[in-house]
């Protein structure tokens, strides 16, 4: 910090070596890890000492990385009582992880207040590390990214996560997936919702839809795909996709025709959300 002003450079390198050092940890457990590791959060929401243990590990070296700075974390929780606070994902993915499938990430945010300022995704099976700064643009492994210029629903590949726990739309979800299923070239669930966040500011998919998600699944991926030149919205058109649990990201040129179609079928229902315990 100097003047005030953080280096937030200096700071997202730190961040991306730690989300390495700990990536290597969860890496390493993969091969060691049984059914007898796994615990239930809830209906199918699943967690394990992994989870738990890249958390701690995280926590600590970010609170080095910068002194005084508050947590929010899936699996301890916090909240935005400081300045600048770290929201933290240790194992987006879990569910991939547990069945030893490809496509699980390390997410981390950095907000000052409520505004995202600095985002990490580190996408531990491709090694593929995704990093943004707010203003600054979004890199993978240190190159610059962009969303795709596809402006054809017709030719747009999709990416979505299915209901698993939060079943009060889950008419709506199938009737959007079915009128989708006919307007665009595919659907994808790669079940990591940071990751399709990245990979729609990298150009693999065009859009990317989910609804139930918290503030630690999508608060680095939706910095650095807004970086990226993609737009965000929640599914009723506003502006809360970080915290109103709904988020519709595209490459931009198609986010007014994909809007409407969520719209359709979603706007004014989003109180109809309802958790499985
Ligand atoms: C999950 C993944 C998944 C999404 C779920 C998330 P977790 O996070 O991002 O793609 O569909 O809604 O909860 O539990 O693996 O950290
Ligand atoms: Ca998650
Ligand atoms: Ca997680």
């Amino acid at each position: 910090m100097r003047n005030g002003q953080l280096k937030l450079d200096v700071i997202c390198k730190e961040v991306i070596e730690l989300s390495h050092e700990t990536g290597h940890f969860i890496l390493k457990e993969k091969d060691k890890f049984n059914s007898s590791d796994i615990r239930k959060k809830g209906f199918n929401d699943l967690v394990s000492y992994v989870d738990k243990n890249s958390e701690k590990k995280l926590i600590k070296g970010l609170q080095k990385i910068l002194p005084g700075s508050g947590v929010l974390a899936e699996e301890g929780g916090g909240s935005f009582d400081k300045k600048y606070t770290w929201v933290i994902d240790p194992l987006d993915g879990t569910t991939n992880f547990i069945h030893k499938l490809p496509c699980f990430a390390i997410s981390i945010a950095l907000f000052e207040g409520k505004t995202p300022i600095a985002g990490v995704v580190n996408e531990l099976n491709f090694k593929e590390c995704f990093s943004a700064i707010k203003g600054k643009g979004a890199k993978v492994n240190g190159r610059k990214i962009k969303v795709s210029s596809q402006k054809k629903l017709g030719d747009a590949l999709i990416a979505t996560g299915f209901p698993y726990n939060d079943f009060g739309l889950q008419n709506e979800y199938m009737e959007l997936f079915k009128e989708l299923m006919h307007t665009t070239q595919g659907l994808r669930r790669i079940g990591s919702a940071s990751v399709d966040l990245c990979y729609v500011a990298m150009g693999r998919f065009e859009a990317f839809y989910e609804y139930g998600l918290k503030p630690w699944d999508v608060s680095a991926g939706a910095l650095i795909v807004k970086e990226a030149g993609g737009r965000l919205s929640d599914f009723d058109g506003g502006n809360d996709y970080l915290f109103g649990k709904s988020i519709v990201v595209t490459n931009g040129y198609l986010h007014k025709a994909f809007m409407q179609t969520v719209g359709k079928y979603f706007k004014g229902k989003m109180n109809k959300l309802q958790s499985v315990k």
